[in-house]
């Protein structure tokens, strides 16, 4: 009986979230805590899916079928299978999928991309289809506008690549981040929805547009200024510019409380700098410092209700093993 496991990375975003949609460059980097895809043969004659983080499971016997199941929340899930019957004249049968994801959800840190990887690199590997990641990524892609209307791509390209990377406009560039760079990732304990997000800049783009652009614009250079600044290694001036970046998400009305309380014991603990990390209205946040100060901001915030990890580079991007 055949079975594969595909696992894809989740990402945070370090520079240029939001401002990324509207052509300007951001910088990303893959973290090792991942989404896993597992497809096994199995005899009956259907194909059952087991979305285990949801307490889900659907049985049918073909894709039609099963997408009926489905709710539209899961909408991408049921696209990705007729994409691939459609695209690669794969019979998607006698199988279950079982689909877990270990990020937050809804938290900033790429669990829909994630998963979206995980999933078509799972179907890529069980049919032998030998796609290469650039195609990964694009089916990805497609997945992601099903959930987020209209997303940048970097989620998709960094939970796919791995490692870090400067996007702008649909390409990218790897980055190196330095390795003594430590980065806490919080999460603030609300789950936010990216669509809602990126609606709400639009929003404030078509009521103040000059204002609105201009935000999106520095956002813009800062990113631009990190790029320079990691490749010196200075992590002071890193520091400063996350600051900055989180003051312009600010004024384009994404961050709230819970991140601001997270971003303040951070700074007021040594940390280099602290800001919201992927959509914001929730979510995580991403702080730079020492070991020590992060050890310590951390068990702070942890006293406060906030679980913290100190993220490693994910230097792989999506995988996939057979068994
Ligand atoms: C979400 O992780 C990042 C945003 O910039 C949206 C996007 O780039 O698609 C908010």
């Amino acid at each position: 009986m055949r079975s594969v496991i595909s696992i894809a990375p989740g990402k945070s975003i370090l520079f240029g979230e939001h401002a990324v949609v509207y052509g300007f460059p951001a910088i990303a980097m893959a973290i090792s805590v991942n989404s896993e895809c597992r497809i096994n043969e199995i005899e009956e004659n259907k194909i059952k899916i087991i979305l285990y983080n949801y307490d889900q499971v659907f049985e049918a016997n073909n894709i039609k079928t099963l997408s009926q199941k489905f709710s539209s929340k899961y909408n991408q899930i049921s696209e990705c299978f007729y994409n691939f019957q459609k695209d690669y004249g794969v019979q998607i049968e006698n199988v279950e999928i079982k689909i877990i994801s270990n990020l937050f959800p809804s938290a900033g840190l790429g669990s829909s991309a994630s998963i979206a990887v995980s999933l078509i690199n799972a179907l890529n590997c069980y049919y032998e289809l030998n796609l290469k990641k650039e195609e990964i990524n694009s089916l990805a892609y497609e997945l992601e506008k099903i959930v987020h209307g209209s997303p940048s791509g970097i989620d998709n390209t960094i939970c796919t690549f791995g490692n870090a990377i400067y996007f702008e406009n649909g390409k990218f560039d790897y980055v190196k981040i330095p390795q003594e760079f430590l980065f806490l990732i919080t999460y603030t304990n609300i789950e936010h929805n990216t669509k809602e997000a990126i609606n709400r800049i639009r929003h404030l783009k078509e009521i103040n547009s000059k204002q609105t652009e201009q935000f999106l614009k520095q956002i813009g250079k800062i990113t631009k200024k990190a790029k320079v600044e990691l490749t010196r290694n200075n992590i002071q001036e890193i520091g400063k510019l996350m600051n900055l970046n989180q003051k312009y998400l600010s004024n384009l009305q994404v961050s709230n409380e819970q991140i601001s309380e997270i971003i303040n014991i951070s700074l007021k603990n040594g940390a280099f700098g602290s800001k919201l990390t992927g959509a914001g209205l929730g979510g995580c946040v991403i702080t730079l410092g020492k070991r020590k100060d992060l050890e310590k901001i951390s068990s702070i915030l942890k006293a406060k209700g906030y679980k913290s990890f100190i993220a490693k580079n994910d230097k792989l991007g999506v995988i996939c093993e057979k068994k």
